[in-house]
């Protein structure tokens, strides 16, 4: 079991193009470190100069860390947390202004692969989902508490799922008789209303997954938090790489970038700005990048991967 990093070269190079990287002294955040995969090429690839602050916010990737700092030293510090606490956690760390930072959001195939976390239904264990098992509810917690509104809520808005109804009204009338605890129970009952969905390329309860591990986690809300947050920390010329893997996280970053690059929103012909807006940063791809098609071959994880990224202006 490993973790391949996605567009790996991709988001290093323009982290490491930011221009007090390339004049000196910089400190790069990478908030969702993972395997470490982005945090040991940035240091590698970085002068000596650049040091990489990460963050995770489940154990099992703060545990996988010790290579890095054996390899590394001071060059590499680890901040256990959530990404979305990035001011205390940086402030508590007694570091200012940050002249990178990269999010690499979603799961790895650690947490991905690993049964008992219950984030897959490819694999059976508890209907967990939560990146920090010490933090909020599990996802059986929401199956078996939320009423059906809510339910059809969580899984139209986070999963964009078109029968969220009718699963919704399922789960409520089945889990009278017997509480759904596994990922394979919730999954099987999904699959069940679609007879022939081995036919498809996605398990039907793919979307259902996504909404429950998106709230469970809080992720957009999180994500929403470290863009300002972020934004507020960047050094002038340092930049931010976003890797998002489905389209409510793009939409957000896409729309959080946009606005941060938005200068005078005064009438076109008003003689002097009266609005005083100023762009903040400098969109550095405006269609957002995705990986080529040897990294998705090599690694299909990587397919719904699209990268964004600004610089601080
Ligand atoms: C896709 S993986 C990152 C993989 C990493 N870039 C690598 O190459 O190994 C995402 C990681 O971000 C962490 N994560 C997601 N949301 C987080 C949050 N709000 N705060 C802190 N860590 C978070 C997850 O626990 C997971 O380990």
């Amino acid at each position: 079991m490993e973790h391949v990093p996605v567009l790996l070269q991709e988001s290093v190079e323009i982290l490491l193009g930011g221009s007090r990287v390339v004049a000196g002294a910089a400190v790069i955040v990478d908030a969702t470190f993972g395997g470490g995969g982005h945090t040991r090429r940035l240091l590698e690839c970085g002068h000596d100069k650049v040091a990489v602050v990460a963050i995770d916010r489940d154990p099992a990737a703060i545990a996988r860390s010790d290579s890095l700092q054996q390899d590394f030293g001071e060059r590499f510090k680890l901040l256990p947390g959530n990404f979305s606490d990035l001011e205390q956690l940086l402030d508590q760390a007694g570091i200012g202004k940050i002249d990178g930072l990269l999010l690499d959001i979603g799961l790895s195939s650690f947490q991905l692969e690993e049964g008992a976390r219950g984030f897959s239904f490819q694999s059976d264990g508890p209907l967990d989902m939560r990146m920090d098992p010490d933090a909020g509810e599990p996802a059986a917690a929401i199956i078996r508490e939320a009423d059906c509104d809510t339910l059809i809520r969580i899984f139209r808005d986070f999963g964009e799922e078109p029968y969220a109804g009718a699963i919704a009204r399922k789960i409520v009338a089945a889990r009278v008789q017997k509480p759904f605890l596994t990922t394979h129970s919730l999954a099987q009952l999904i699959a069940d209303m679609v007879p022939d969905y081995k036919r498809s390329r996605r398990h039907p309860a793919t979307k259902v997954f996504q909404a429950l591990r998106i709230v469970v986690n809080d992720e957009l809300g999180a994500l929403e938090k470290v863009l300002k947050a972020g934004l507020e920390r960047l050094s002038q010329g340092g930049r931010m790489v976003v890797i998002s893997y489905h389209s409510l996280e793009d939409r957000l970053v896409k729309r959080f970038f946009r606005e941060s690059a938005k200068g005078c929103i005064c009438p076109p012909g008003i003689p002097v700005c009266g609005c005083g807006r100023i762009s903040r940063v400098k969109i550095i791809n405006r269609s957002g990048l995705r990986p080529q098609r040897v990294e998705i071959e090599r690694n299909p994880r990587s397919r719904s991967a699209c990268l964004r990224a600004i610089e601080r202006l």
